[in-house]
């Protein structure tokens, strides 16, 4: 009978572990990849893309646009300009002509960018 429940309270600490990594880990370009094929890449990619901005792979998002340079600094998502224009604060507001993205997903976008912005 005692065992068993220490045997459970064991399992409980372990799961709770387990979930805590699971929240800690960093959102990567994995995560970010699809919603950016959704809601950019038909305007951020190849010719014409604005402000010279390709967002249609990971090295291009990081290269930044051809007019201003990087739009993603490591660990500083209010000096980043792809936030700034996700949340509104810098205009016109992306995705361009659109609605803006859910809070979910810019809180995403933020995590990614505090962590440095980890391929995988
Ligand atoms: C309908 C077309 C369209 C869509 C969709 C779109 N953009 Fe843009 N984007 C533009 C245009 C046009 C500009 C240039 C506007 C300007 O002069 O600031 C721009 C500018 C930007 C800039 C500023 C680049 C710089 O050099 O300062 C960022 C960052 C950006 N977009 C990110 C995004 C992100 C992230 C998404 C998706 C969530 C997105 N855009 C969706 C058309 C679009």
């Amino acid at each position: 009978m005692q065992r068993t429940f220490v045997a459970l309270l064991l399992l409980g600490t372990m799961q709770a572990a387990a979930a805590a990594e699971a929240v800690d880990k960093p959102p990567t370009w994995a995560d970010i990849n699809p919603i950016v094929t959704k809601h950019c890449v038909m305007c951020h990619s190849a010719q014409g893309a604005g402000r010279g901005l390709r967002l249609d792979s990971y090295a291009l998002a990081l290269a930044g646009s051809s007019r201003d340079g990087p739009v993603l600094l490591p660990g500083d998502p209010d000096g980043s300009e792809l936030i700034r224009r996700l949340k509104g604060i810098s205009t016109p507001r992306m995705p361009f002509l659109s609605y803006p993205l859910t809070d979910e997903e810019i809180a995403l976008f933020v995590r990614w960018v505090e962590a440095g912005m980890p391929e995988r």
